[in-house]
């Protein structure tokens, strides 16, 4: 499974140990759903850079478009002059993006920059400073992004005081329900965790935003009943709350909607990509209504590289693919057929206490019971570990660090989800027995 000794060696002199080293592989080259390492290996990838690369690796349309940017220009920055890529993507995200009504795009690199756009938006209009987030969420690494994650290990450990003003409310992880209920006679008690926070802890009239993912993705691909999305929806409106949806790994296409928002008939106020915007190159998006997004005066906003054209130009040939080969559609079909296939294995293996997602987001959570369920934490690691060995890449995560996720790219066939599904059922066979 290691990668070349050349490789190992330079990495643990010249990069920190901070970074994480999942594989320890050394790739060299990526096509479509397929990654060779340095050492001749190739890899099924179903992690897709972490869901961000919904064409795959290197599709050719991609490649070209870059190309034909880089020979124009790589970059003038957005703050001195406009520029047609970035003004086409913005487009197309304002007309994509969930909601009726005039809308307004502004791009930036990476995801924890558009959220923390987004919050500096929200702040701004509301002069207010509150801020709303979830338990087991995952929003960046930044110092505010990190805040606003619903998650200390990895994380906030040992990087100081969380920023003030943030709180936390219970998600409807429904396995794993914090009153102890079941889905739907629990009336969807988690969503009395935010009156709770408006009662208790802050007034909602200091709160700017609340910021949520419609699906966990981090927190182990969790999707929450339609009611509680809805429900976080109508509590925002009915304290004049900004809503800000973190589609950075759901949206474009990933879930089987252009964004998860759609699935659960919610229209956020402002709406958060990342990921697979870029196809593969650094490029973020904050999409909202267009008085909120105008409200900040010139100046106020801005970055030196955000809306990056040969980025901008990647974005606008990923959104093209998408609809060309309709992979929306494509991405709902991928997540029936592995959820019938992983359904398959959770009858066989009891180790899989939960298998859940939405379209090419699916994730298994492993239990040592499924009475206890006990989080499975180091069998999670080995049938990570075995997957690989066995030609088959997949992102752990979760909370309690026991889910397996599955985020092939859109374009994967179907005998490559017969050939991961066969892979995991070998793995698990192995592990477990
Ligand atoms: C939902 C969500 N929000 C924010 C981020 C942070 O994005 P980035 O790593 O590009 O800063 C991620 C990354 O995994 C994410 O999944």
């Amino acid at each position: 499974m290691s990668g070349s000794d050349g490789d190992r060696g330079q990495r643990e002199v010249i990069v920190p140990k901070g970074l994480f080293d999942i594989t320890k592989l050394s790739i060299v080259r990526a096509h479509g759903s397929r990654l060779v390492a340095d050492i001749g290996a190739e890899y099924l990838d179903f992690a897709s850079g972490i869901a961000s690369l919904p064409v795959g690796h290197s599709h050719p349309e991609v490649v070209k478009a870059i190309t034909a940017q880089a020979q124009d220009y790589l970059h003038l920055c957005f703050n001195l002059t406009a520029y047609q890529p970035y003004l086409s993507l913005a487009g197309r995200l304002n007309n994509l993006a969930p909601g009726h009504g005039p809308k307004k795009t502004m791009l930036l690199n990476s995801g924890a920059e558009a959220v923390e756009n987004a919050v500096k938006i929200a702040r701004y209009v509301q002069k207010r400073e509150g801020l709303i987030a979830f338990q087991h969420s995952f929003h960046g690494r930044t110092s505010l992004a990190a805040g606003l994650t619903g998650r200390v290990r990895a994380i906030k450990a040992g990087f100081g005081l969380p920023h003030p003003g943030i709180f936390h409310a219970p998600y409807a992880y429904c396995y794993r329900c914090s009153s102890g209920l079941t889905y739907p006679n629990c009336d969807i008690r988690c969503l009395k965790g935010l009156q709770d926070l408006v009662r208790y802890s802050i007034p909602a009239k200091q709160v700017a935003a609340l910021i949520m993912e419609p699906i966990l993705g981090e927190g182990g691909a969790v999707v929450p009943p339609v009611g509680f999305v809805q429900g976080v929806a109508k509590f925002c409106s009915d304290k004049g709350i900004i809503l800000i949806m973190d589609e950075i790994q759901t949206g474009l296409g990933r879930t089987g909607a252009w964004f998860a928002s759609q699935h659960f008939g919610v229209a956020p106020d402002l709406v958060l990509t990342a990921k697979a915007l870029g196809g593969g190159l650094p490029l973020s998006g904050v999409t909202g209504r267009a008085e909120i997004m105008d409200a900040v005066y010139p100046g106020g906003l801005g970055t030196t590289f955000g809306g990056n054209p040969v980025c901008c130009r990647a974005g606008l040939a990923v959104i093209e693919i998408i609809e060309q080969e309709n992979l929306v559609v494509r991405a709902a079909e991928i997540g029936s057929k592995l959820k019938q296939g992983l359904d398959q294995l959770k009858e066989m293996f009891p180790i899989i206490g939960d298998v859940r997602g939405l379209g090419a987001m699916m994730g298994l959570e492993l239990v040592e019971d499924t009475a206890s369920k006990t989080p499975a934490v180091e069998a999670t690691k080995k049938l990570f570990e075995t997957c690989l060995r066995r030609g088959l890449l997949l992102v752990s995560g979760g909370t309690y660090r026991n889910v397996l996720r599955l985020l092939p790219p859109l374009i994967v066939t179907d005998d490559e989800l017969e050939q991961a599904l066969d892979t995991l059922k070998a793995a698990l066979t192995e592990v477990i027995g």
